[in-house]
């Protein structure tokens, strides 16, 4: 079954229906498997498609630049020291004159106002690739790794999110897992838990999906059979260094350690995170945070992430499958 998505952007999951986010998802791994054979089919020939960060990236500009290649169009890149961007020039002013010249224009930036303002200038599909409160392609991408490690319909899955929930990621994953009819546990102090507005939508899409939501303070508890423990960054991109200090002290007893990965009582639970990741200390930041407070392993140690169980490369490599999904169904 397919679903026309053709000429529509990706600002946020939550527009769309549960149904197109399942399309994205095998469509996708229709995708990665005509990649693998070498039997893939150029549906982006001719268009023209610009990447535009006012953030840092490695995963979501290659995964973009490899998908658009894969499919035969061309990317222009766009950040903030090499361009106009906010500096001589608005968004707003930017977005309509990258409106007359691409097909599309991905998106990466601080809040989600801006990506909304420069869907509605520039009369083109705007791709979101991360901004403060929602990071979709990620979630779509580790909706089909949950689905290819789980062997199982995303539905009979449950993930747990350790940590900052209330910023971009906590936030998709809980739209995507919803969406999706998963059991969902949210496991993070009450300060940094997902907005009451956003929880209350998903409560009433739950209703709808089937989905188990489960907001649980307590680590060892929450993590409970879950099939995959899920944690990000504790400071993200774009907010005051000085908040280090507080979040270690908030979030430390959220880290993903093998205690916690033991505490799940499932010899089968998998460890997931978007990256980068702090989980040695071969990162400035990691250097500095253990310099400044102490700690020389953040969200997940590194036991855990070098483990059997972490699957964080093949999400990596999942955002290139699903993005490219992105864009041959909005428009290939
Ligand atoms: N996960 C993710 O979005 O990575 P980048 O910041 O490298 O794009
Ligand atoms: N929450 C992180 C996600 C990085 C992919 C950030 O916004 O920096």
């Amino acid at each position: 079954m397919s679903f026309n998505l053709r000429n529509r952007g990706l600002l946020d999951l939550e527009s769309f229906e549960p149904r197109d986010v399942r399309f994205l998802i095998d469509l996708a791994a229709e995708l990665k498997r005509t990649k693998y054979v070498g039997n893939e089919q150029p549906r982006l020939k001719g268009k023209n498609i610009a990447l535009v960060f006012e953030k840092p990236s490695t995963r979501t500009r290659c995964a973009f630049e490899v998908a658009v290649h894969d499919q035969g169009g061309h990317v222009t890149y766009l950040d903030s020291a090499g361009s106009q961007l906010g500096k001589k020039e608005s968004l707003k002013d930017t977005a309509r004159v990258l409106g007359r010249m691409f097909d599309g224009i991905e998106y990466r930036g601080f809040h989600q106002s801006v990506v909304e303002e420069i869907a509605r200038s520039s009369h083109v599909p705007v791709w979101n690739g991360l901004t403060d409160e929602a990071h979709p392609t990620q979630v779509l991408a580790d909706l089909l790794t949950m689905e290819e490690f789980g062997e199982m319909p995303l539905h009979k899955l449950s993930f747990c999110y350790l940590g900052d929930a209330r910023f971009n990621m906590g936030c998709s994953l809980l739209v995507g897992g919803v969406q999706m009819g998963m059991d969902v546990r949210i496991c993070s102090p009450k300060a940094l838990q997902p907005p009451k507005e956003l929880l209350d939508r998903m409560q009433v899409l739950a209703l709808r999906t089937g989905a188990r939501i489960s907001i649980e303070p307590n680590p060892m508890s929450a993590v409970k059979d879950a099939d995959f423990l899920y944690t990000d960054v504790w400071v993200s991109m774009g907010e005051p260094q000085d908040v280090w200090k507080q979040r270690i002290d908030e979030l430390l007893p959220y880290q993903v350690n093998a205690q916690l990965m033991q505490a799940t009582g499932n010899a089968r639970t998998k460890f997931m995170h978007c990256l980068p990741a702090y989980h040695n200390l071969e990162t400035e930041v990691g250097r500095m945070v253990h310099e400044s407070f102490g700690p020389s392993e953040l969200e997940v140690t590194d036991e855990v992430f070098e483990s059997e169980a972490s699957i964080v490369f093949t999400q990596a490599e999942n955002r290139m499958h699903t993005i490219k999904a992105v864009l041959v169904a909005t428009l290939g």
